[in-house]
């Protein structure tokens, strides 16, 4: 009887397997969200921190070391007393009130760190300004945290200098991260921190933050228009430090990071590693050409990428010592399958942890299944938990389809649209610093009744038979063209595999006469090459789809990236194909010629008449 029962019991659980066969991983990714979640709860309720974390890190294990940046070493202990150093300039100058925020403009340096940590340790948050923006966008960054005290890296002080009468004029307080300053209005900051005590301050002078204040700004382009600063509140930088741990890092490792410190990625890489207890490799600026000898240099076992660092990092020249390395994970978001297949028979046998998040956004997605491309798992037991949802969604109007009575439609499987995700106690969003129209602009309301609201991701996603989901692309990194939807990060993938390309930009114009948009793209040519027109003609034919193909194709010597490397984009659109205003040579898409021809006055003009058809 027994036997029969465990007999009965086996069959039924092999079922259950072969119709869910991802049941047992689904149940495991759940468990451990709901361990996290319970986690973080504990620490709310005892208001615990990330810093409080770092100092029992520093009690623990004082001599191990944080960060290696360079030639130096900091350990726990480097690091404890630095940051109250830090802090001591900020309590002495007395012109901080109780959670001011202050700016910090500073590039990937230990500094960066030391004043995060300092100005925890004074219950300040600090917003981390893009390094690379200046003038108006700077001003408007800075005002749009609220922040009255800037701290800039001394070789930004040009950046700064252009801003400081609109600074002083608001009263704000400079400080230039250098031993002296001759500028009326900017004050140095070293060498007060070097006579500063390094004693840990009170922690009264805390004693007003709880996990709901914010712990930083960080900014993000979002969908549209200027940077927007997004609140991490001590919150949602535990759900955010705690990536490292679900992915298994464990203590003994050592994590690179070579993305900015200025967005979530980098600065998440040294939260993480603080909640882990482990050594930081930092980078001021990410290398391909450095990367593995800096992983060889710091015994670095854990990696961070986005998808365009996998792709820098295979189209180095091989080497011998490719694989001579001791990276054993890689965590980040974006990268490509093929690029995926190629990293990974290249570089050698590395785990790549997939993850999907917008800093601003109430949703996490992470790929515990192994799946090759898929950035996590659509299961019925996350969306219990995780109310997140694919909508129908209409690239040109850029809105939700809705149906007769208003409400969001389900896309069907292996449809492509936009990813949403329920707003609730468990999976709150913070919004934007300042800026109540742009928060309510990542809301959608009514989306399945009446009444509820969804964090719109502005993201397309896919989810495919068996519930994984794939990253499709942005909202605005699609445009329509002969009434199908164009994937400017898919075509630019073929683009760069033609022989004479070495990047390619791709957006799409507008015609006139035309519906929709014409792709275009902007390509930067290899080393020594010529655009080899028929080529890139019979390449494009070969593996795109006539309406995908590129209209018109303009030749540039460099191609302008953000920080991330995400491609610019705006001012090529503007600029369109009109060869009167462009210098750059352009060429045509001749379907006639079977060839890409240049773009003379001519053809612009048989274009724009409507003469020539396109
Ligand atoms: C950390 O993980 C690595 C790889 O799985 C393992 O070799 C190592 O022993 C682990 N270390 C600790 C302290 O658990
Ligand atoms: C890396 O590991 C080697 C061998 O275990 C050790 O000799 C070396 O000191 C380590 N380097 C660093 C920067 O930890
Ligand atoms: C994600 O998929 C890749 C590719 O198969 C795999 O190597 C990696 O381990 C997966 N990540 C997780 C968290 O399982």
């Amino acid at each position: 009887m027994l036997l029969w029962t465990l007999c009965a019991a086996v069959l039924l659980l092999g079922l259950l397997f072969l119709r869910f066969p991802y049941l047992h991983l689904d149940l495991q990714h759940v468990l451990s969200k709901v361990r996290t979640g319970r986690q973080i709860r504990k620490h709310i309720q005892s208001n615990y921190t990330v810093l409080d974390r770092f100092l029992d890190a520093v009690r623990t294990h004082p001599h191990k070391p944080y960060l290696r940046f360079k030639d130096e070493t900091f350990t726990y202990r480097d690091a404890d007393a630095l940051s109250n150093q830090a802090a001591r300039v900020f309590v002495q100058s007395g012109r901080l009130k109780q959670g001011d925020t202050v700016a910090m403009f500073v590039g990937n340096e230990p500094m960066f760190l030391w004043l995060w940590l300092g100005l925890a340790k004074i219950g300040c948050p600090a917003a981390f300004l893009n390094h690379n923006v200046r003038s108006k966008s700077l001003l408007h960054c800075f005002s749009c945290c609220g922040a009255s005290t800037l701290v800039a890296a001394a070789e930004l002080q040009d950046a700064v200098e252009e801003i400081l009468p609109s600074l002083l004029e608001q009263q704000v307080t400079v400080y230039i991260l250098s031993d002296t300053s001759m500028t009326v209005g900017m004050e140095s900051f070293t060498d007060k921190m070097s006579l500063a005590s390094s004693e840990p301050l009170s922690k009264d002078l805390r004693s007003h933050v709880t996990l709901h204040s914010p712990a930083a700004y960080i900014y993000t382009s979002g969908t549209t228009g200027l940077p927007k600063a997004a609140v991490i509140t001590h919150t949602k930088l535990w759900f955010l430090s705690w990536l490292q741990c679900t992915s298994g890092v464990n203590s003994s490792d050592v994590i690179y990071v070579s993305l900015p410190l200025y967005h979530s990625t980098g600065f998440l890489g040294c939260t993480g590693a603080i909640e882990r207890g482990i050594t930081v490799a930092l980078r001021s600026k990410f290398s391909a050409s450095q990367f593995w000898d800096d992983c060889r240099k710091y015994n670095v076992t854990v990696v961070q990428y986005i998808g365009e660092i996998m792709r820098y990092l295979c189209n180095t020249p091989k080497r011998p010592n490719d694989r001579d390395h001791r990276v054993r994970l890689a965590l980040g978001n974006g990268i490509r399958a093929d690029v995926w297949r190629e990293f990974n028979s290249r570089f050698g046998k590395i785990q790549i942890r997939e993850f999907y998040g917008a800093t601003e956004g109430n949703i996490a997605l992470h790929n515990y299944t192994g799946k090759i491309g898929a950035v996590g798992r659509d299961s019925f037991l996350n969306r219990m938990i995780f109310p997140i949802c694919v909508i129908k969604y209409n690239v040109e109007t850029e809105e939700p389809v809705r149906d007769s009575s208003g409400f969001c439609i389900k896309a069907g499987k292996g449809e492509s649209g936009l990813l949403v995700s329920e707003i609730s106690m468990r999976t709150p969003f913070f919004g934007y610093a300042r800026d109540l129209q742009q928060t309510e602009k990542k809301k959608l309301h009514d989306v399945f009744k009446k009444g509820d609201v969804y964090f719109n991701t502005g993201d397309l996603l896919r989810v495919d038979e068996e519930g994984f989901i794939y990253f499709d692309d942005r909202v605005g990194d699609t445009f329509r063209w002969k009434g199908e939807n164009v994937a400017t990060t898919e075509v630019a993938d073929v683009m760069t595999v033609a022989d004479c390309i070495e990047e390619a930009n791709v957006y799409g114009i507008k015609v006139p006469g035309q519906e929709g948009r014409a792709g275009m793209a902007a390509v930067t040519l290899r080393d020594g090459q010529k655009f080899d027109s028929a080529d890139v003609f019979k390449h494009v034919e070969n593996f795109l789809p006539a309406y995908a193909r590129p209209r018109f194709i303009r030749i540039q010597s460099s191609i302008k990236v953000t920080g991330t490397f995400k491609h610019l984009k705006g001012k090529l659109v503007e600029e369109g194909f009109d060869p009167n205003l462009i210098t750059d040579p352009i060429y045509f898409l001749d379907e006639k010629e079977r060839n890409y021809i240049p773009l003379t006055l001519d053809v612009f003009n048989g274009v724009t008449s409507g003469k020539i058809k396109i």
